[in-house]
């Protein structure tokens, strides 16, 4: 979907969807009073700490602080992005889409090359059950032991012999199947199948769409796999084969494997061991680190003990280092000479495999013994060789704790003494003043970073709870004047609300979602969170009483500058006089 959607559809949709259906049809809840509670989806726990409002249309997690709307959990949970859940939920509720809002949109992706490759998909799948037994690719998968079950988990197909299976049934697109790579064009018009006589694998996205194909040979012909070039629905480098599959079978992966080709994936799950992706052909990107890191907190590459392999794994550590936060694991797992994981786990058994998995050798061993072998730290040469081939690796590691377990390794192997890891960390990252100056970003609207809450922030937070406050304030312009920060989202709240009064805290965070605002308005949702409806009242109003005070005194000000002036009419000192009192009674009831 491309261009921006207008904040008046979203506000229509998120008033027609509830977020109890949609949580609820992903996970189980428990109705608690109010509330719904359940075992938190995005992080492991026993007793459940994740609470649905149905009144404020959010979820809040105690344990982790996962935070938002029914959209936003759908942006985390189903792995989409906000235009793709805003789309999903328009077709559930039969809304149509509107017409984009020009100047932010991307290339125009035609939903018919989705349709495209899900036809052939079919198509392939439908061809492997042909002839029964006597199916050439039936034949070939068994021979590699691949289950019918796992076949069909993976969607295997089969392309059959001959030019023009596919072109000859979508003769009118022509157009779209050469724009997906499932046809290829003729010097001389018109185009022919790009598969032929292969055993299929299609590769899905994240949301389960097949956008392109591995084709392999069922003989010694070269090239032995053939895939479908980069196209508007497919970019080899960010995608992995078998991500969706593995979410599939589990939504929280304790790890992910990182294997080398297709059938490294489907035997280790034939195996049980449904956590492996692989690469398309391609080294592992700072892309697909990103996506795993997105489903878990540990990677562990699984390539060939070979010069490729490891040259592989060390393309892959260096790709890794930048995300190397707090928490998260990396490790590696070279297979024997001669084998990789399908023929592994075939000779070792499940077992034996995911035991050597835990073995995994960390990130630290694997760069630390990598850069000692040809330096010798026995000298204070090696020494200092060994620690300027490290910095430029450590540097790219953001600073934190597991940055600092690994100047620890290092100090440990470098025989400093210990409390030398301080003096180890300044050496390495001496150098790093450029890399760290990141350009500035330009600044969201400080409205909810302070810790202590001003009467506007708290104002703004009160009436997300409870937006019906927001009916006492009749004229809220006049807050203009104070020029007070985040008075202008107050005010625009406040209309907001005026305008729609059954807003709840769901729509209002999707209402300003990517404004300036977005991320203050975030913060402050979570500012004394699920706090009960009687008490909040009674403290906006203490809140409106600041704002009054705040509002007279600023008036008072403008009067006495008159005064100075000589130029006050008899009014104007008839209301200076009235607001010093009501300054005052707004005091003495404050004290109270
Ligand atoms: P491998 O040659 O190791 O293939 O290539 P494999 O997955 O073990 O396949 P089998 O066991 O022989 O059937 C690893 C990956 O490299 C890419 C594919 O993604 C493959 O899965 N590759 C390999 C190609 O893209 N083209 C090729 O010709 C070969
Ligand atoms: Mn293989």
């Amino acid at each position: 979907m491309a261009g921006r959607i207008p904040e008046q559809f979203i506000d229509q949709l998120m008033s027609r969807i509830d977020i109890i259906d949609i949580i609820g049809s992903r996970i189980q809840m428990k109705k608690q009073g109010q509330n719904y509670q359940a075992l938190c989806p995005f992080h492991n726990e026993k007793t459940p700490s994740f609470v649905i409002s149905p009144n404020k249309q959010i979820y809040h997690c105690f344990g982790c602080g996962a935070h938002g709307s029914a959209i936003r959990f759908l942006m985390e949970y189903d792995n989409l992005e906000f235009p793709e859940v805003i789309e999903e939920l328009a077709k559930s509720i039969g809304m149509e889409l509107p017409a984009l809002q020009q100047g932010h949109a991307k290339p125009k992706i035609s939903s018919d090359l989705y349709e495209i490759t899900e036809f052939c998909s079919k198509f392939f799948q439908k061809s492997l059950r042909d002839n029964g037994d006597q199916n050439v690719a039936v034949r070939y998968l068994k021979q590699r032991d691949v289950s019918g079950e796992v076949a069909a988990r993976f969607a295997i197909g089969y392309a059959p012999p001959g030019w023009d299976n596919i072109t000859s049934q979508l003769r009118s697109q022509q157009k779209e199947l050469i724009e997906c790579g499932m046809a290829i064009e003729k010097e001389s018009g018109g185009c022919y199948d790009r598969f032929r006589d292969r055993l299929m694998f299609p590769i899905r996205d994240r949301r389960g769409r097949i956008i392109a194909f591995g084709g392999r040979v069922m003989n010694d012909e070269l090239p032995k796999y053939l895939n479908s070039p980069e196209t508007p629905i497919f970019h080899k480098g960010r995608e992995l084969y078998g991500l969706y599959e593995a979410t599939q079978q589990n939504r929280r992966l304790e790890n992910i494997l990182v294997v080398e080709g297709y059938m490294d994936v489907v035997a280790l799950a034939q195996f049980d061991i449904n956590n492996a992706v692989a690469t398309l052909g391609t080294s592992t990107s700072k892309d697909h680190i990103e996506r795993i890191f997105k489903h878990t907190e540990e990677v562990v590459f699984c390539f060939d003990g070979d010069k490729a392999g490891k040259a592989a794994a060390w393309r892959a550590l260096e790709n890794t280092l930048f995300a190397m936060h707090k928490g998260r694991q990396a490790k590696f797992l070279f297979v024997d000479e001669g084998d990789d994981p399908d023929t592994m786990v075939r000779r070792i058994g499940t077992e034996q495999f995911k035991e050597l998995i835990k073995s995994a050798q960390p990130l630290s061993h694997f760069l630390f013994h990598s850069l000692l072998n040809d330096c010798d730290i026995g000298t204070l040469d090696g020494r200092s060789r060994f620690l300027e081939k490290c910095k430029p690796l450590l540097q790219q590691i953001p600073k934190g704790s597991y940055l600092d377990l690994l100047l620890e390794e290092l100090s440990k192997l470098t025989h400093l003494k210990l409390g030398d890891a301080d003096k180890l960390k300044s050496l390495i990252f001496s150098s790093r003043g450029k890399q760290e100056s990141q350009p500035l970003k330009p600044k969201a609207k400080n409205v909810g970073s302070e810790q202590q809450k001003s009467p506007i922030r708290s104002a703004i937070a009160f009436m997300m709870h409870k937006p019906s406050l927001a009916s006492y304030i009749t004229a809220p312009d006049v807050y203009l004047s104070l020029n007070l920060p985040g008075g202008d989202l107050f005010v625009e709240m406040i209309k907001y609300l005026h305008a729609n009064p059954n807003a709840h805290m769901g729509l209002i965070l999707e209402h300003w979602r990517g404004s300036e605002y977005g991320s203050a308005l975030a913060k402050l949702a979570t500012f004394n969170h699920m706090i009960p409806d009687d008490g909040i009242e009674a403290q906006f109003d203490g809140v409106l009483r600041q704002l009054e005070s705040a509002l007279a005194s600023h008036e008072i000000t403008m009067l006495e500058r008159k005064m100075h002036q000589g130029i006050m009419t008899l009014e104007e000192q008839q209301r200076w006089l009235q607001l010093i009192s009501k300054v005052n009674q707004l005091k003495s009831t404050k004290k109270l």
